[in-house]
């Protein structure tokens, strides 16, 4: 495709005649070596754009593969993919951790995730993420902050304000999800299921028909991963391709990324139309933001795409709105009063604070916030 070269190691003759028979069908030009010390010499000899490295070689772990190849002005860009046998976390990890871009797991879907991940890395299928429903994440430098709850909520408030349109809210926070408990979804239905889904069947209109309608909150969910054990076996890899498909059948998507900025979620941070920032007001919680806020800036997240709110979500300790911004140096749009017990009753009963409490003042920063947030990000997106 578009004359890509794509390197294959692997040792195992089967597997890589079956990799590389795959890739040709699809025009990549395709090299082939079957030791780590073969392939070294052909990635800095042929440089290739792309390489599918298979990390259990016997000559030399993937892992110190791509450690040489990282430290090699060469080959310090190419996207890594490891392509393995061996599922266990700690390998994963320890790929990740020596450079590689993503891990897949030799399996029956193994295939069509390989196509779509090197599509991704080489730039083939970034461009769409522009187009379809606006992407809004949410995402917070530490837990408690609200992030969930206020994410839920202005959902429901775009949702209210927009009757027309179409509205997700995908819950990718890990190792828990926790939008589902707050809005009542009991099925057995969430994103490590879905990630376990055929790519060919995770399609927009599966996601248009098939995930759930939360009735008052105004939104179909995408429930998070029910607990630490199964989003052990999330496929991250998948998860690119599956917020595209929402962004296909939506006019709006929600993401509830938490604090689990990673590898896996910075894309979606980077390619958000708008990043809701949840900021609680104790000085712990700011100073990791300010962190947070630059690591993101560094990382080419478009500023102006940053929509801070202070939440007060502990009635005790509080920096001022002006305090705050101050330490973060970034202007707060939004502020949330401390709720007491309502916003935490209201999420026991899975209902929205706004029907809830109607006359309470924070359904009107609700409607604020949903009202403004939404116009931003269409804003935004027209630049
Ligand atoms: N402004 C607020 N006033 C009172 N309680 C709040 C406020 N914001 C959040 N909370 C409470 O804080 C707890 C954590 O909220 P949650 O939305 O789960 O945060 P996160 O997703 O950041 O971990 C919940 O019990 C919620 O009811
Ligand atoms: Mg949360």
């Amino acid at each position: 495709m578009l004359g890509n070269k794509i390197l294959i190691i692997d040792a195992d003759v089967v597997s890589r005649n079956f990799v590389a028979h795959n890739l040709t069908e699809q025009k990549y030009d395709v090299l082939q070596a079957d030791s780590g010390k073969q392939g070294l010499i052909f990635a800095w000899r042929d440089h290739p754009d792309l390489v599918i490295i298979d990390p259990t070689l016997a000559d030399l772990p993937g892992e110190e593969l791509a450690v040489k190849l990282r430290q090699d002005p060469r080959t310090a860009d190419i996207p890594l993919i490891a392509l393995s046998s061996a599922s266990s976390s700690v390998r994963i990890k320890s790929c990740f951790e020596a450079g590689f871009n993503e891990y897949i797991t030799k399996s029956e879907q193994a295939v069509s995730i390989l196509n779509e991940t090197i599509s991704r890395l080489l730039g083939h299928t970034n461009a769409p993420m522009k187009q379809g429903g606006l992407l809004t994440v949410f995402l917070s430098a530490k837990g408690g902050t609200g992030t969930s709850s206020l994410c839920a909520n202005i959902a429901m408030n775009i949702s209210q304000n927009k009757p027309k349109a179409r509205l997700v809210v995908a819950d990718l926070v890990l190792p828990i999800g926790s939008i589902a408990p707050i809005v009542g979804y009991e099925g057995e239905q969430n994103i490590v299921t879905i990630t376990d889904m055929s790519p060919e069947n995770t399609t927009p209109e599966f996601f248009s028909k098939e995930l759930p309608e939360m009735k008052p909150w105004r939104f179909n969910l995408l429930a998070g991963s029910p607990d630490p054990e199964s989003s052990n076996h999330l496929n991250v890899g998948r998860i690119w391709d599956i917020v595209n498909a929402l962004k296909a059948s939506y006019d709006y998507v929600l993401v509830d990324i938490g604090r689990a900025l990673s590898k896996i979620t910075l894309p979606l941070i980077q390619n958000a139309d708008l990043v809701a920032l949840i900021v609680s007001t104790d000085t712990s919680t700011v100073s990791l933001t300010k962190t947070l806020l630059d690591y993101l800036k560094n990382k080419g997240v478009n500023v102006s795409s940053i929509y801070a709110i202070l939440n007060r979500a502990a009635s005790m300790e509080g920096l001022s709105k002006t305090d705050a911004e101050k330490a973060l140096g970034n202007k707060i749009m939004t502020t949330f009063p401390y709720l007491g017990s309502n916003l935490a009753f209201a999420n026991s009963r899975h209902r929205p604070f706004s029907l809830e409490f109607p006359k309470n003042t924070a359904t009107i920063i609700f409607q604020d916030a949903a009202r403004e947030m939404e116009s931003l990000a269409g804003k935004l997106r027209r630049v």
